[in-house]
């Protein structure tokens, strides 16, 4: 999507924070156009703690100016706004296209709201298309990837199961794991399928994000959509 796009979805969700909040901060190209937008409001005596989902949310937060907390000290949010891979109609998600799902999902489920801000093409009928990120224990690695890939073929998964690369090595995540990428192709029931993924023991946490999403910002060319 243009980052034009990206940064008219950031623009809109700036409506959805007020001074005095505490805002969990998303990861990713759309999601760093939010922290910059509340960056420039935070200069002009906005006030605000906030709680990041990556170090690379962090770092830029703190280049900032950013107050930010953790969720040691604070244990609710008012707000989180982040950026997503899929949305379809009923406000389900999936997220981790940038590795950060882990801490994202946490940040999302300690807030009152997650906002989610997006182009409009990554609103989707059916989840599934975008390969489902699976954050996984780097311990006993090939036994969970045989356990995930059953779990796809009895949802009848169209595509693969890779290993996540980073400059010729497995990507590692802020929390220090693995990332498997799963091409579903359709998810047809995505409950389903998370309790499944769950039960895996090396699974840590995967990209479906279902009943954490309460409003979107789509933004096309004839403007922002809300959803929810
Ligand atoms: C990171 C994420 C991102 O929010 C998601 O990948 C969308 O990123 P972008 O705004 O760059 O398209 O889930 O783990």
């Amino acid at each position: 999507m243009s980052d034009e796009l990206k940064k008219q979805a950031a623009l809109a969700a700036m409506s959805e924070v007020k001074s005095g909040m505490r805002i969990g901060l998303g990861t990713g190209s759309t999601a760093k156009h939010f922290v910059d937008y509340l960056g420039a409001e935070v200069a002009k005596g906005f006030e605000c703690l906030c709680v990041p989902t990556s170090i690379a949310t962090m770092k830029q937060a703190q280049s900032l100016n950013i107050p930010l907390t953790t969720l040691d000290e604070i244990d609710r949010l008012d707000v989180t706004v982040d950026g997503a891979d899929e949305i379809d109609d009923r406000m389900q998600l999936i997220k981790g296209g940038g590795g950060a799902l882990l801490r994202e999902k946490i940040v999302a489920a300690a807030s009152d709201k997650m906002v989610v801000i997006a182009d409009t093409s990554k609103l989707v009928e059916v989840l599934g298309k975008f390969a489902l990120p699976i954050e996984v224990n780097k311990f006993g690695l090939g036994a969970t990837q045989n356990a995930v890939s059953a779990i796809m073929q009895d949802f009848k998964a169209e595509g693969g199961l890779v290993l996540r690369q980073q400059n010729d090595a497995p990507f590692v995540t802020d929390g220090g794991h693995f990332i498997l990428d799963a091409s579903f192709g359709r998810i047809s029931d995505a409950k389903a399928l998370s309790d499944e993924l769950l039960n895996v023991p090396g699974v840590v946490q995967h990209g479906l994000f279902l009943g954490l999403c309460a409003k979107a910002y789509l933004a096309d060319a004839n403007g922002v959509k809300e959803l929810g």
